[in-house]
């Protein structure tokens, strides 16, 4: 179930609301031409407006405004936007967090060593990327040297994630790694207290996993990303109503 704004935005950090010292810019769907210098914090735009706009559109609009976004600083610094991948009518729809080098260069999700161990994990439970399942980021700028996304760049960004669940309709979501299950349940909780069960977004039954890129450096926890997983197909076969999901 979505919480209120006033309840997302003290999740991320952002409440009370930080003052504006110039007028909100509005939605860009170009890239900034020039190279102005970087605009302290407190006077970015508000990372928030904009969100009924892209609320409102299509899919085609959509990837066009994440590809030329500049709703927050990382435009300046990404080499592309990074929309998602995969099949927009999926059942499945699986959630990282943000670009990489390798994502940042291709324009696709998870193509790095993460992304070769998530089309495994897929493969497990007999699914394979862009059939039925479609991937994509909380993020789709790469953070610079693959820093923690900080909340404003999550506040810019999660419009856009929320309006391709919206369009998308997925039956069931997998959250992979803490920063992707915390942005989309709004909570701090740590991701040993979210996975091992099933939560909702917005009415849409989600399941927290561990990262990928995690679990290629803690192999021990490998046997726990399978108890995930086994719980997904088992809730998706659920949902189908039969035992072939
Ligand atoms: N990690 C993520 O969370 N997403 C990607 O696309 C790649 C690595």
């Amino acid at each position: 179930m979505s919480l209120p704004r006033e309840e997302r935005l003290k999740a991320l950090g952002l409440w009370p609301r930080w003052r504006l010292r110039t007028a909100p810019a509005p939605m860009t769907m170009e890239a900034e031409s020039g190279t102005p210098s970087p605009a302290p914090l407190d006077e970015l735009p508000d990372a928030a407006s904009g969100a009924t706009e892209i609320s409102a559109l299509d899919w085609d609009g959509l990837r066009r405004a994440v590809l030329g976004c500049t709703r927050c600083e990382l435009h300046r610094s990404r080499t592309q936007g990074v929309f998602g991948v995969g099949d927009p009518n999926a059942d499945w729809l699986i959630v990282g967090e943000a670009p990489g080098g390798d994502e940042d260069r291709v324009g696709e999700p998870f193509v790095g060593q993460a992304g070769k161990l998530l089309d495994a994990m897929l493969a497990s439970i007999g699914l394979t990327r862009g059939e039925d399942v479609y991937i994509a980021n909380v993020l789709k700028s790469r953070p610079p040297r693959n820093r923690d996304p900080d909340p404003r760049e999550v506040a810019a960004c999660l419009p856009y994630l929320e309006r391709q669940i919206d369009l998308i309709q997925p039956r069931l979501i997998l959250a992979l790694g803490r920063f992707a299950a915390q942005s989309l349940l709004t909570t701090d909780a740590s991701i040993s207290r979210l996975r091992g069960t099933l939560h909702r977004y917005r009415g849409v039954p989600l399941i927290v996993t561990y990262h990928p890129a995690y679990l290629l450096r803690n192999l021990a926890d490998k046997a726990k990303a399978w108890e995930d997983l086994v719980l997904a197909r088992e809730t998706m076969r659920g949902l189908k109503g039969d035992r072939a999901a």
